[in-house]
């Protein structure tokens, strides 16, 4: 038996594999609520988060999705209070260090998009050594957006294709959606099949603006860290019973 067949046999019965969404992208909200309701300091709602994002991906994997975006960090997120920022460069870090043989083991790969280089110079190279280790794996591609911003993406999309054209490599009327997406953070990567947001809010909030054109979009009350299994079952299970009809009839 393959490994992709046993690790197959793991999806629960009501699921049917060829339904699954190749490809899960997550907006993880409501850490800070999480801590708040257990009386704890904020931060201690983003460490849960992590053991919920580590599930997820578990979960992904074993049952056969291709790929999960997870939003970590906005461009927005700078405006949070110094301390807190500053506390979530170093949990990327620390956990990056310490995940990295469980991915490789896995055959994980790993990959970050957003502005990187405005990003702390230690995770840049945290980032830079677990990409480079990670490269080719094929379970699953684990994409992590951090100082992410899809406005911000599509502009930069604009200045490198407007370059081109001022350099003569390009006429414009080669620009096309497929040329588009190829000059995005997310070039090489299919479009999310299914959006989940935590926490009840209904916002894109600049995560994947181009990408998630036809995405489906779920979002559950459920406070990030308490997403687990079961939760992301039911995710499933509402997004199979969906029609996509990417705008035919
Ligand atoms: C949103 O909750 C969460 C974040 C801004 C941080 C999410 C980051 C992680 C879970 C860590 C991921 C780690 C790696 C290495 C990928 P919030 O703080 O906005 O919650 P609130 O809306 O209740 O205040």
């Amino acid at each position: 038996m393959t490994i992709q067949q046993t690790e197959l046999l793991y999806l629960p019965p009501d699921l049917k594999s060829e339904l699954l969404p190749k490809h899960v992208a997550v907006i993880m909200d409501g850490n800070g609520r999480w801590a708040k309701g257990q009386g704890l300091p904020r931060i201690m709602g983003h460490k849960r988060g992590v053991d919920a994002l580590k599930n997820l991906l578990r979960c992904c994997k074993d049952w056969g999705i291709q790929a999960l975006t997870a939003y970590a960090f906005s461009t927005e997120n700078w405006n949070r209070p110094h301390e807190e920022v500053e506390f979530l460069m170093t949990l990327f870090q620390g956990v990056l260090r310490q995940e990295l043989r469980e991915m490789v083991e896995e055959n994980v790969e790993i990959q970050f998009v957003g502005n990187l280089q405005a990003l702390p110079v230690a995770l840049q190279r945290e980032i830079s050594h677990s990409m480079a280790q990670t490269r080719g794996n094929q379970s699953i591609k684990f994409t992590v957006a951090t100082n992410y911003g899809g406005r911000q993406e599509i502009v930069q999309a604009c200045q490198a294709i407007a370059q081109k054209v001022k350099e003569g490599l390009l006429n414009p009327e080669e620009i096309s959606e497929e040329l588009f997406a190829g000059h995005l953070y997310t070039a090489g990567i299919a479009d999310p099949d299914l959006l989940i947001r935590t926490s009840g809010e209904m916002r894109l909030s600049n995560f994947l603006l181009w990408q998630m054109a036809y995405a489906e979009i779920y979002i559950t009350d459920t406070l990030w860290p308490d997403f687990d299994r079961n939760q992301f079952h039911q995710a499933l299970r509402a997004y199979q019973q969906r029609e996509r009809r990417f705008g035919g009839v």
